[in-house]
C-alpha cells in the first residue's frame, strides 16, 4: 500500500483486514511502538521521525522482514514500506529468496490539499495504530479509543511544519520507486515451479505477475470500492471474515500480525 503521508493507507488497510482474512504491517505503527517501548530501534528512530525524515533503509528492512518471516501461509499488506528505491530492491531480493515475490502495488493518490486538511483532524491510538478523524471517522467517545477506552493522542509528526517535510520526503522518493515497480510489472516473475517454497505458501492463490494499480480520489466513496474491486479480482479465493460489518473501520492491524506470530509459534511447537 503506497501513498503520500495522510493518503489513507492505514485507514484502508484496516478496512481490508476487517473484511478479509489478511494481515497488515504498518512500519510507522511498528516504529511508534518501538519508541513507546524505549527500545534501541525506537531511540534511533525517534529523532528522525520527529523531523519528518526517513529511517535508514537497512534498519527498516530488518524490522519488516522479522515480521514477514513469521507469516508463511498468510496474505499480507505492507503499509508504508517500501518507500525508497533501495527499500524496494532490498524487499524484492528478500521476497524472491523466500519464493514469495510481491504481487500487487496499490498507489493511493489523494490531492495534497485534501490530505493537509485531514491531518489536523487525525487522532490515533498509539499501541494499536487505530486511526480516527474528528470529521470522517470519529471515535464513539471523543478523545478515547473505541476498543480499549484508552486516551487518543495526536502524532508528534502531524504538526504542519513536519508534515510538509514528510510530504517532501515522499515526493523525493516516489518516482524512482514507482518506476522500479513499473519495470518489474513488465517482467516475467519467477513462478512457484522454479523456486523452493515453504509448503504453506503453495496454498495461497498467487498471481504470477506483479500488478501496479493507482487509485485516485478524495473520498472513501471513490477509493474504497475501487480498492476492494482490485483485491477481489486479483485474489478471488481470499476469504471474507465471518463476522463484522463489511468494510467497517478501525481494526487492529498490529493485533493481526501478533496473532499470526503466535499461530506460527504454536504450529512450530506442535511439530
Ligand atoms: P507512517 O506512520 O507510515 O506515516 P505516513 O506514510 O506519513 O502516513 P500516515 O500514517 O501519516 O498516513 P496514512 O496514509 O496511513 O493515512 P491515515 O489512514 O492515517 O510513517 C511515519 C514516519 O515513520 C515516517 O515519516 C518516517 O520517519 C518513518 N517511517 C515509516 N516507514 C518508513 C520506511 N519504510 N522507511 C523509512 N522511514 C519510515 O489517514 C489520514 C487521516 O485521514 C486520518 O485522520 C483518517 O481518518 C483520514 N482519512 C483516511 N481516509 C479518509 C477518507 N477517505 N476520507 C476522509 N478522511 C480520511
Ligand atoms: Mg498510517
Amino acid at each position: 500500500m503506497f501513498g503520500k503521508p495522510g493518503a489513507g493507507k492505514g485507514t484502508l488497510s484496516s478496512r481490508l483486514v476487517k473484511k478479509y482474512d489478511l494481515l497488515s504491517i504498518s512500519t510507522g505503527d511498528l516504529l511508534r511502538q518501538q519508541i513507546q517501548d524505549g527500545t534501541e530501534v525506537g531511540k534511533q528512530a525517534e529523532e528522525i521521525m520527529a523531523r519528518g525524515g526517513l529511517v535508514p533503509d537497512e534498519l527498516m528492512l530488518r524490522i519488516v522482514t522479522d515480521k514477514l518471516d513469521t507469516l508463511h501461509d498468510k496474505h499480507w499488506i505492507l503499509d508504508g514500506f517500501p518507500r525508497t528505491l533501495r527499500q524496494g530492491q532490498l524487499l524484492e531480493a528478500h521476497l524472491q529468496s523466500r519464493g514469495t515475490p510481491l504481487t500487487l502495488v496499490v498507489n493511493i493518490n489523494v490531492p495534497d490539499e485534501v490530505i493537509i486538511s485531514r491531518i489536523s483532524d487525525r487522532w490515533v491510538h498509539i499501541p494499536s495504530g487505530r486511526v480516527y478523524n474528528t470529521s470522517y471517522n470519529p471515535p464513539r467517545v471523543a478523545g478515547y479509543d473505541d476498543v480499549t477506552g484508552e486516551p487518543l493522542a495526536r502524532r508528534a509528526d502531524d504538526d504542519p511544519e513536519t508534515f510538509t517535510r514528510r510530504l517532501q520526503a515522499f515526493y523525493n522518493s516516489t518516482n524512482p520507486l514507482l518506476e522500479y515497480y513499473g519495470a518489474l510489472a513488465n517482467q516475467e516473475v519467477v513462478t512457484t515451479e522454479n523456486v523452493h517454497q515453504h509448503p504453506h505458501q503453495l496454498l495461497l492463490d498467487r498471481p504470477d505477475k506483479l500488478v501496479v494499480r493507482t487509485v485516485t480520489g478524495s473520498t472513501s466513496d471513490i477509493i474504497w470500492p475501487d480498492l476492494d474491486r482490485i483485491i477481489t479480482t486479483m485474489f478471488p479465493t481470499l476469504t471474507p471474515r465471518a463476522s463484522g460489518p463489511e468494510g467497517a473501520q478501525n481494526t487492529t492491524p498490529l493485533a493481526g500480525v501478533v496473532a499470526a506470530s503466535e499461530a506460527a509459534a504454536a504450529t512450530s511447537s506442535l511439530k
